[in-house]
Order: C-alpha cells, then structure tokens, then sequence
C-alpha cells in the first residue's frame, strides 16, 4: 500500500517537473525569439496611429507572420501593406559551392536581416525575368522597413545577362561573394553533379578524366566546374556595371572553420550594428560543421547535402589545377584587396 502511494506521488511530482521544466523553456525561447526581433532602434510612426503596434514581435520569426496575424484580427490592413515585401538590399550572386547557404543562414540569425529561403533564380532564368520585378518581388519574405531582405542565388554570379539585369533594378545594392579555394570548390562542384548522377541510377565520369583535356593533358576550360572557379573573369564582367566598393568577399574556407569574424565583416558591410555572436554559432562533432542557435531551444544544422565527403583526386590534377588557377587568382586578389592564402 505504501510502495503504491510513493509511486503515485513519484508520478506526480514527474508530471509537475515535466510542466515546469516545459514551461520555463517556452518562455525562454519567447524571451529569445523576442530580443532577436527587437527593431533596432524606434521609428516614429512606422506602424500608423498609436495603439496599433501591438503585433508580436515574434510573429515575424515564421515567414509569414504578420498574414497570420492579419487573419487573426490582430493586424490591419495598413500595417501588412507597411510591413510589405521588400525587394533585396543585399544578394548573395555566388559562388556555387562556395558556401552561400551557410552564409544565407548564418546572416539570418542578425535581427535586422530576412532571407529568401529559395533560390529564386530571376536574374539568370528568362523565363521568370520575363515575369517581371513584381513576381519577384512577391517572392520575398515579410519584413519591417527597418530589416534587409537577403537573396542568394549562385548562379547569377557566372550568368552573362546578370550583372546589367541587376544594375537595372538597383544600382547601389550591395554583392556578396563566397569564394572558396578554387580546386577545392571545382572538386565540391563535381560531387554535387555526381551525387545528383548517383541518385539516378547514372554514370558518371572521374573528375580527373572532366578537368583534364585528353588530347593536351592541359586543364580542359571547357569544364563548367573549372570555369566557374576563374573567378575574376566572372568578377570583370560585374565590374562594367558596379564599382568594387560595392562588393564584400567572404572567406568560404574561412567560415566553416571560423565563421563569427566573417560573418562580423559582413555586417559591417551592410552597415548593420554587430549582433551575432559566438552563442549563435557552435561547433557539431558530429556534423563536423559549425550549427546555427537562435536561442536556448532553437538550433539548427544545415542540411545532410552540406558538407558531402569529396571523392579523393589525383595529387598530380590537383597539382596542375592549382598551377592553373594561379595567376587567376593573383588578379582577383588585386582587384578586390583581399588576399588568400591559396596555393
Ligand atoms: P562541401 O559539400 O563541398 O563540403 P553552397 O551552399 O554554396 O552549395 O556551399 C556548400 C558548402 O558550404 C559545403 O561544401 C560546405 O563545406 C560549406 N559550408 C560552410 N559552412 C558550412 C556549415 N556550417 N555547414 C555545412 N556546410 C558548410
């Protein structure tokens, strides 16, 4: 009869450590998601006549928080025309495999930053350029006027009509590029392809065998993975429409393995106070990648098709690829004022 007591009182008092422990996390992570989206300095008369600016501030955490607010009754009309879908202050053109996602989502932790989630490929793709700036525009996050929309999209840096579409829309937008040590980010580049050939059931052909020409035994430039990886001819074509000054480059190799004083030059860049901190980031064994924490509750890595083990690769092509891109590399050096320690 005692041993059933205790253990009915040892139940309950799991039940009541379960709720409490529950409840002190919620409002943590409120308190959190709460401090994140704080504006970062008032605005008068930004949400209309006083009174009505009592939206929740977390509710712009989720993409289409101030709709779901609209619904509810707690949002007028006025305040989601205000808090509207802006078209992006800042892009991320490229460079594919270079790490674009990780800086997408590493700047989103800012509270002054909203991203695009999707890759929206207007400026690269006619067919939805054809659609217009309002189509595009429509593919923006909800956002407050005093937050940046962000967009990345890696192929607009290697795109021919790109530079001039963009121009067209915003000539003082700011560009970000991630640049990554070029053999490594051409062999990065090949195993995506090989993965996507894997899946389907497809052969594929060594990496060697694509970044070698056969006939010279020169490093084929024909290959898109090498080519994407010259990085100052796609940054020439940009610059007949943009000054440098206009451009950031990040460290790629830097920012998997010490991504806060990166992701601190960008903010600088984009004239945004300083607030992500090491807390925001932290290193997953596991992964083997730095992970993202908004809060005591939310963290997240980036997805499994981040971070693929590359397959090994001539020491010899590997050799002749850097030899290859040397000189390239001089130039984008040059032309940008940020050196790497390539080799
Ligand atoms: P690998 O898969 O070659 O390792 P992109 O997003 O432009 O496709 O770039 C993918 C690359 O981002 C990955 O290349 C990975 O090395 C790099 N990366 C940088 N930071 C990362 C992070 N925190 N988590 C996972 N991948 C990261």
């Amino acid at each position: 009869m005692l041993f059933k007591q205790q253990a009915l009182l040892r139940q309950k008092l799991f039940v009541l450590g379960s709720l409490a422990i529950g409840s002190l996390l919620y409002l943590v992570a409120r308190v959190g998601s709460l401090d994140r989206l704080q504006p970062l300095c008032p605005i008068d008369g930004r949400f209309g006549p006083r009174g009505q600016e009592e939206i929740p501030l977390r509710a712009l955490q989720f993409k289409r928080g101030l709709l779901h607010e609209f619904r509810k009754g707690n949002a007028t009309k006025e305040q989601v025309r205000l808090h509207n879908l802006q078209l992006p202050k800042a892009i991320i053109i490229g460079v594919r495999k270079g790490g674009t996602r990780a800086l997408l989502e590493m700047l989103n932790l800012h509270p002054a930053v909203v991203k695009a989630s999707q890759e929206i490929h207007f400026f690269d793709n006619d067919e939805n350029y054809a659609k217009g700036i309002e189509w595009y525009r429509k593919k923006m996050p909800f956002s407050y006027p005093h937050q940046i929309t962000i967009e990345k999209s890696p192929a607009y840096f290697i795109t021919e009509e790109v530079p001039e579409r963009i121009y067209k829309m915003n000539s003082s937008i700011k560009l970000l590029i991630i640049v990554r040590e070029p053999t490594t980010r051409a062999i990065s580049d090949y195993t995506q392809v090989l993965e996507g050939k894997e899946r389907k059931n497809k052969t594929y052909y060594k990496f060697e065998k694509l970044a070698i020409d056969a006939n010279t035994c020169e490093v084929n430039t024909k290959y898109k993975a090498v080519r994407t990886s010259i990085y100052t001819k796609h940054l020439e074509r940009w610059l007949k429409y943009f000054p440098i000054e206009q451009f950031h480059i990040v460290d790629g190799d830097r920012l998997i393995t010490e991504p806060l004083p990166e992701l601190q030059l960008v903010e600088k860049f984009l004239n945004l106070p300083p607030r992500i901190s090491q807390y925001n980031l932290y290193f997953n064994a596991t992964r083997g990648f730095y992970c993202l924490r908004f809060n005591i509750v939310f963290n997240k890595c980036l997805a499994g098709s981040k971070g693929r083990i590359h397959p090994e690769v001539d020491t010899s092509v590997i050799t002749k690829l850097r030899k290859f891109f040397h000189p390239f590399n001089q130039k984008f050096y040059q032309i940008t004022g940020r050196t790497f320690n390539w080799p």
